[in-house]
Parts: C-alpha cells; structure tokens; sequence
C-alpha cells in the first residue's frame, strides 16, 4: 500500500508516529510557519505542514500545487501549536509535519472544486461527476445507499430469502411504462425488451418451489422523468409463496423498523398504519398522501348546489365536486399576487378551471373577490365546514372530481412545504391498500390495470370481474414514506384461468396473451403456489433516508431530464457497420 493511514485517521495518540498518506490537495497556503497543504480523501482532510526544514526542494513542489493534484506525504505526526487546533475538524489537533513530499499526478484547473461553498449548476457537476462524487455530500449519500443496502441484504438472508438473478435480455414486461428495445443480430428484425421489473421471472421462480426470493434489481423505464424518477433505477424486488398480503406488509414492516432504527435513530411503531386508496384520495387527494401534515380536503359539493354563483353551481350539477383546503393561519402569507399564481399552477399543470379563495376577516367573516356572489348564510355554512378562524386562508377548487385531487393535493404539498407544517427531519411511514383493479381510459376508451395486469382482486370481487370491473379492488399496497410511493406490490392471481379473464378484460385476448405471455399461462398450470411481492425503488429510500429531494443525487451516474448521461454523452450514434448488422436503417 501506498499509505499507511486515511486522511480521516489520525489523532492525538499517533502523536510522534512515522506515517504516509495519500490524497488530493484540496487547498495549500503559505504562512509564516512554513507551507500548509490540506490533504483530503473520502475519510476526511488532514493538514501537512512542510517547513523551511524540508529544504528547497520540496518548499518548491509544496508552493506549486494546486487544487485537486493527487500528492504523498511522509511524515511525523505533531501536535498543532497551541490556539491552532480545529475543533471542527476530526483530526483537527494535530498534522502532520512533512518529510517527503512526492506528486503522484497532477490535475488540471478543475471547473469546480469539491469544498467550494455554493453548489456548481447540475450540468457541470454531472458532466464532470469524478469531481462532483469527492463532495463530501455525494460521498456521504453514497455510503448510505451502500450501507442501506447491504442491511437490506442482511435481513432478507435472515428470513431465508434467496437471491436469484433474472435477465436483462428478456421479453417486454407490462408495467405501464415504454420498453427499452436491444435489437438481436442473430434473430433479424427481433428485439429484447429491458425489463422494467422482474415481474415476470420472480412469479415463474414461486412455481419452481423457490417460496422467498429477493433481488437487488435493475429496471428500465422509457417514461417521462420526475425529480423522484430515473430510466433505469433501483429496486429491492421481492417473492413469497403461500402468502397474504399482511404477510407481505409485515415483512416490509419489519425491514423498516430495522432500517430507521440503524440509520436514522427512529423506533417504528408497528404495524405500520395503513389507510385505504378512496380515503387517501378523498382526503388528500392523492393515492401517495405526505402524511406529515393535515390540511386535508374538505368536500363542499352539497353547498355549491345551494349558492347561485355559476362556476360552483355548473361544475358540481355535471357531476363534478367542489372541494377545498384551509391553510390555517396563511391569510396574511398569500398575497394576491402570490394566490393568482396558485391559480396559475392549477389550471396550467392540472387543468383546473379556476381557484376560488376566502380570506377569513378578525371578525369571522368570509372576504374574497367573488364574496358578493354568496349570501351570508351561505358563507356562514361554509366557514363551518371548513373549520374556519381568523386569518385562515381557504382555496377551493370546483371541478371534475379528478381535477380536484390533483390540484388540491398539488397545492397541499406546496402550501406544506412553504408554510412548514412538518419537520423536513421527521419521517411518516404508511401503507396505502386497496386499490381498484383497474382505471378507465377515457381516450382510448378502456380498462388498465392499476397496478399490473399479474394483481389478484378481492376474493370477493372475483365474481365481478365482468359485470363491475369498476368497482372491483386488487389485494394491493404501496408503501408511502413523506408522501412518495416507495414501494408497491401485489398478491398475484396463481391460475390461468383467472388470469386469461383479466386479461381479456384488458383487451389482451387469448391469441395475443399466448404470444406474450404464453409462458407464464403454462406455468400457471403446472402446480403454481399461491404467492405474492413487493418492489421497494431503492433509490427513492436512500433520497427519503438521506434527506434528499432529488433522486439524482443518490445515484453515482444518473441521467438527465432528457435521460442522457453528460459524462460519457450517452445515447450516442453508432457506426453504419452495428447498424448493418442489425439489419438497422434509421429513417430522417
Ligand atoms: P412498481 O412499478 O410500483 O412495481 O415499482 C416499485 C417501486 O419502484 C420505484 N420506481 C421507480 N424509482 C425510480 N425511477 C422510476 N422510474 C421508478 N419507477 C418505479 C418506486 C415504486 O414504488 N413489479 C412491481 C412490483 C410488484 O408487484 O412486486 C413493480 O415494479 O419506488
């Protein structure tokens, strides 16, 4: 080894030692004492004086360094003199007083340095991510990832589990989400599908009789990218035969009690609370609701048939809802030139109509541009409803009931985050369970399925497959930590009869599900057990465990918005010999 300790390592007791480390210079002055260089690698920085008794020589390489060159140091550890200690430092007490000073390689002018205060825009750190990953920040979230992952490996070797690797070339899997194609050579005009989970492949191990698999997975995802959404990501994907789905949650549970307590000090009450998708949706508006806060949805679509003010009236009599959120107290924070921006969030991002406010006055009374449309009872009954007090601000939105959720759970996350009605530091662990089967598509006018088309409804709703898809509801659960969907599984349906009736229901008849699914059909009927799972997006934990809100920085090379890695300019073009090959031709 080209050291003999880390630049995180020595103390007050290696006083006197003889020592060698290794690291980059991450700045180096001259001062009256001789020339400080702090040395620095991922366990931490040590100071190195090199004094005019080094001689010359090694004055002069002291004096030419610069940032980011990659140094030895041979020395003898001191005590710093005294008032010179950095208590902030963890070796801050001594340093090391230099006897050979050797350039193991130089760096040119870095775009950034990794000390420097204010944070580099994201295209230069991830254009350059060698030098981004020496941030102390991205190096601290990446030990996490690799710790948490490592106790994730540990506890499911404790209950037994086997981990089974699955292919990455392999054939579409439906989660709802574009494939990534790899076209064959030897197979011409043939394609591998990326999987998009490892769906398929862990069901066919629970009929092979491997009753507790797990796998640290990667999936692959054409889809529109979010701050909390990567093309190809993470997931700790798990198996089990002869299961419910309590089971399943009671596993998870026990996993995340295991994980807050090492990582984040938090002891779990379990189990874990759980709330159903229609009161997670009537109350927040949304199946993955931030539970750190209330502000919860009121529904006042009784009221807006009892008032004469049209854009209530029309919306609720077509079927619609009114429905409204009191942020307590926030009157005096939302000017109106902040509201009508709240307004233009709503109808930009999820084509509301419109955004209707109260102010609630010192003497209890309702004010708001439109407030000459109510009468005074009117506006009585909904201060009421709404729970409210003196300088409380109420935003309502009267729409299709879907318009509502999502604008009022959009301006629920905002207005909690900006009004800091949470901790940022505290975590909300829960369970949403069951969700309906299937969602209708309006536009193309049929069912999907909610979840994938492998989700077993209720035993009870099996009867009412056909006549009631709407109205049926899946053995499902998604894990929900701080309002994020961290994890989601399903009991699967274990026989193919059932399954090819869901599938028909989702327009994937006999011919076709054979093609694509033909396997997994014939495995169905060769003795498959009852079974289940769950995915966990590993990169979302880490985000959520680190306190991260960009899943970007949890990940060593991620990609951009655009689903391009700056560092190696990834997708990039191919000779015309691949593409021959391939029997490709791109079309202009
Ligand atoms: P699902 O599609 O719900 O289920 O995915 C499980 C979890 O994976 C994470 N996740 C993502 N993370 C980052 N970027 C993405 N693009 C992305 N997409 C999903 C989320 C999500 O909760 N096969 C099923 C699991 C099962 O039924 O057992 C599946 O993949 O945290």
């Amino acid at each position: 080894m080209l050291r003999t300790h880390t630049c995180g390592e020595l103390r007050t007791e290696h006083i006197g030692q003889e020592v060698t480390l290794c690291g980059w210079v991450d700045s180096n002055r001259d001062h009256g004492r001789g020339l400080f260089i702090d040395l620095r690698d991922r366990y931490g920085i040590t100071q190195v004086m090199v004094a005019p008794a080094a001689g010359d020589e090694q004055l002069d390489l002291a004096r030419r360094l610069r940032s980011e060159d990659v140094v030895k140091v041979t020395g003898h550890v001191a005590a710093r003199p005294e008032g010179t200690a950095n208590p902030k430092l963890a070796t801050g007490a001594i340093e090391l007083r230099c006897t050979q000073l050797q350039l193991l390689n130089r760096s040119k002018t870095p775009p950034f340095t990794p000390g420097q205060q204010d944070l580099p825009a994201e295209d230069l750190r991830l254009k350059h991510r060698y030098l981004d990953l020496r941030r102390e920040p991205m190096q601290r979230t990446l030990v996490l990832r690799s710790r948490i992952i490592k106790a994730m490996r540990d506890y499911f070797e404790e209950h037994n589990f086997i981990d089974v690797e699955t292919p990455i070339l392999g054939r579409s899997t439906p989660e709802g989400a574009r494939d990534y194609l790899v076209p064959s050579r030897v197979h011409r005009g043939s394609f591998y599908a990326l999987p998009q989970s490892p769906q398929l492949y862990k069901q066919i191990m629970m009929v092979a009789g491997y009753d507790r698999y797990v796998q640290v997975a990667r999936c692959f995802r054409d889809e529109d990218l979010r701050a909390d959404r990567q093309p190809e990501f993470t997931q700790l994907d798990l198996e089990m035969s002869f299961i419910d789905a309590d089971d399943i949650m009671g596993m998870i549970d026990g996993l995340m009690a295991r994980l807050a307590k090492q990582f984040l000090d938090i002891e779990l009450k379990l189990p874990l609370p759980r709330i159903s998708y229609d009161e997670a949706m009537t109350r927040f508006g949304h199946d993955a609701p931030d539970l750190r806060f209330g502000m919860e949805i009121v529904d006042c679509s009784d009221l807006a048939t009892q008032c004469d003010f049209r854009a209530f009236r029309e919306s609720v009599e077509a079927g619609g809802k009114l429905r409204g959120i009191n942020a307590k107290g926030a009157a005096d924070k939302y000017s109106r030139r902040v509201i009508d921006e709240l307004t233009e969030y709503v109808k930009h991002d999820f084509g509301a109509k419109g955004l209707a406010w109260f102010r609630v006055e010192a003497d209890g009374k309702l004010w708001s541009p439109i407030a000459k449309n109510f009468s005074e009872s009117w506006l009585e009954t909904l201060g009421r409803r709404m729970s409210a007090e003196p300088g409380d601000l109420m935003l309502f939105v009267s729409d299709r009931w879907e318009i509502t959720c999502k604008s009022l759970h959009g301006l629920r996350k905002r207005l909690g985050a900006e009004l800091r009605l949470y901790d940022p530091k505290q975590m909300h662990f829960s369970w949403v369970v069951e969700f309906p089967m299937f969602e209708f598509d309006q536009e193309e006018n049929r069912w999907n399925a909610m979840h994938h088309p492998f989700t077993s409804p209720r035993d009870a709703d099996f009867p009412k497959l056909e006549t009631e898809p709407g109205s049926c509801r899946a053995k499902a659960y998604d894990l929900v930590i701080n309002g994020y969907e961290a994890g989601g599984g399903t009991i699967r349906i274990h026989d193919s009869v059932n399954q090819q009736r869901v599938f028909n229901l989702l327009g994937i008849d006999e011919v076709q599900a054979k093609e694509r699914f033909g396997f997994l059909l014939d495995a169905l009927q060769y003795g498959a057990p009852p079974h289940g799972g769950i995915a966990l997006g590993i990169d979302r934990v880490v985000m959520l465990f680190g306190g991260l809100d960009n899943i970007r920085d949890c990940i060593a090379f991620p990609k951009t918005q655009k689903a391009a890695d700056m560092m190696t300019e990834a997708p990039g073009p191919v000779d015309a010999k691949q593409l021959r090959e391939l029997s490709l031709r791109i079309s202009q």
